[in-house]
């Protein structure tokens, strides 16, 4: 019997969560979000970027706690107030970003957590015996379990996860876009063992953007939309037509108040300020070409992950083409470190703030001077003095409050984390300016503002090259916008034709044969 069948405590035979509400600092995640179902069944959640799938998955596995949300399993209701109630239940995550450790190996990695014990020692041989057999019974006989996770490739990551979700015997199963980073070929994989899982009496949350996959595994779908709950569609009473799905995964207004006006014969005549030939980044960027023009903001849009910021991270210095050519104002540069084109005062805006954008237990004073030394970019030493009025002039600007200079970036709000990241090139005049994907999990007062500085900037002749994870900003900033899917440019949409459905059409490849 396979392993993860033995399933001692029995089928989850119904499923029903309703009224999940989450707020994160002004933004709201989840609104009365509901999903039910009986079991076993494979259960698909699908939704815009940024509609709270994610979250959604990790209150179900006690990971965040929610507003308010009620639990009923097995028509009974249920208490989740922490990873360790989720597993009573039998409910277990399988994270969209992997929760790995690189360092150890996949068995290692298999058992964490769930470490079996002899006596006061863990029992390293039933541990391996237990991974080989997971990792067998997952088609993926290839990985060996002495191997180092870090070696792995991306499938090999994410089999791995999954191999260690099974080892929990899970009665629900959540695997939150497990289809992301595999190939055709490993998805077919995953399938059948969805199959056999249901067999075995498991029930399956999937999440995945791609429809086919949905239609084609699901029996039942959730559509969520800005975090509220928009439709199901029951496959066992209806077609298995993506049709059925796609207005539910579009057309979403969240409201924004910025919105990018600019004369279409402006941009005609502008100069080209950046052009790309041929850029290609191993597995993850395949010769991509386009030029953007001076003032112009070109969005990038399509799925997360099709190699949006591996195109920001080159043209930031970050990591280097494995072919291409990257011409600024006419002339070919060679970008081997980010000072190489910071020098051309070309400055990144990274999402992930907290890792790439800030130093957290530096003030805001620190962190705005920063990119002054390194740089040299004034010839003579700078006063302290001096320093302070920058920094409280900037700070002005971008209205962090409290105004105080002195304050260590840790105990900012994520927004006003995000206005002192713009903050630190806002002193300088930025030629062009990369945002990846800079509006991330913050309030939508900062979003605007922040969106407010982006189009004064390109009015005065900045060009921005902007990255979203949600098309609403796109939509509203954007002159122009390139669809990327794996790996390659798949569309462009110009001025009126960057609409939401455009969008996510092109993002989906509907109607395209690929
Ligand atoms: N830890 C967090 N802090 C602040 N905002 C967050 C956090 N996690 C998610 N959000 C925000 O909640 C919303 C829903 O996000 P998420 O659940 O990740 O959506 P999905 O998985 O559907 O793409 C987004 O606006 C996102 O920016
Ligand atoms: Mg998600």
């Amino acid at each position: 019997m396979p392993l993860y069948n033995k399933n001692k405590s029995g089928t989850m035979r119904s499923f029903e969560v309703k009224g999940v509400t989450k707020r994160f600092e002004g933004v709201v995640a989840l609104k009365e979000a509901e999903v039910k179902f009986e079991g076993p069944k494979v259960c698909g959640l699908v939704g815009a970027n940024g509609s709270g799938k994610t979250t959604f998955a990790r209150i179900c596995a006690g990971e965040i706690k929610p507003d308010t949300a009620h639990f009923i399993f097995d028509g009974e209701k249920a208490i989740i107030r922490s990873p360790a109630d989720a597993k009573k239940y039998g409910i277990v995550l399988v994270h969209q970003h992997l929760s790995l450790i690189p360092e150890l190996s996949v068995w290692e990695n298999i058992n964490l957590g769930n470490e079996v014990r002899k006596g006061i020692f863990t029992n390293n041989k039933i541990a391996k015996e237990n991974a080989i057999k997971i990792i067998n019974e997952l088609g993926q006989s290839d990985i060996s379990i002495e191997s180092k996770v870090v070696d792995l490739t991306p499938e090999g990551k994410q089999m791995v996860e999954i191999a260690k979700a099974l080892l929990q015997e899970p009665k629900l199963l959540i695997l939150d876009e497990p289809t992301a980073s595999l190939e055709y070929f490993h998805v077919e994989q995953l399938f059948k063992k969805i199959k056999e899982l249901k067999k075995g009496k498991i029930s399956i949350i999937f999440i995945s953007h791609r429809l086919w996959e949905i239609t084609k595994i699901c029996d039942i779908v959730f559509a969520f939309s800005n975090g509220k709950s928009v439709g199901t569609v029951d496959f066992e009473k209806q077609p298995r037509d993506e049709n059925l799905i796609i207005p539910l995964v579009t057309g979403s207004k969240k409201g924004y108040t910025t919105y990018l006006q600019k004369e279409k014969g402006q941009l005609e005549k502008a100069k080209v300020v950046l052009e790309l030939k041929d850029i290609s980044y191993e597995k993850k960027l395949q010769n991509i070409s386009f030029s953007v023009k001076k003032g112009e903001v070109l969005g990038i849009g399509g799925l997360a992950g099709q190699g949006q910021e591996e195109l920001l991270l080159i043209l930031a210095g970050v990591i280097s083409p494995t072919n291409g050519q990257i011409v600024v104002n006419d002339i070919e540069v060679k970008i081997k470190h980010p000072k190489d084109i910071i020098k051309k005062d070309v400055f990144l805006i990274p999402g992930d703030r907290q890792r790439d954008g800030l130093f957290m237990n530096h003030s805001i004073f620190e962190n705005v001077i920063y990119p002054r030394f390194p740089m040299k970019r004034d010839r003579f030493i700078l006063n302290y003095k001096k320093l302070t009025a920058i920094t409280k002039e900037v700070m002005e600007k971008i209205q962090v409050t409290p105004p105080e200079i002195r304050n260590l970036i840790k105990n900012l709000s994520g927004g006003n984390q995000q206005k002192v990241v713009f903050a630190k090139w806002l002193q300088f005049t930025p030629k062009i300016l990369l945002l990846n994907d800079p509006a991330k999990g913050i309030d939508i007062q900062s979003k605007n503002l922040l969106y407010r500085f982006v189009h004064e900037l390109s009015k005065d002749g900045t060009t921005g090259i902007l990255y979203s994870s949600d098309n609403e900003e796109l939509i509203c900033n954007c002159n122009r916008v390139l669809i990327m899917f794996e790996g390659q440019i798949v569309d462009e949409l110009i001025g009126d034709e960057i609409s939401e459905e455009k969008i996510i059409e092109s993002s989906l490849r509907i109607g395209s044969k690929n």
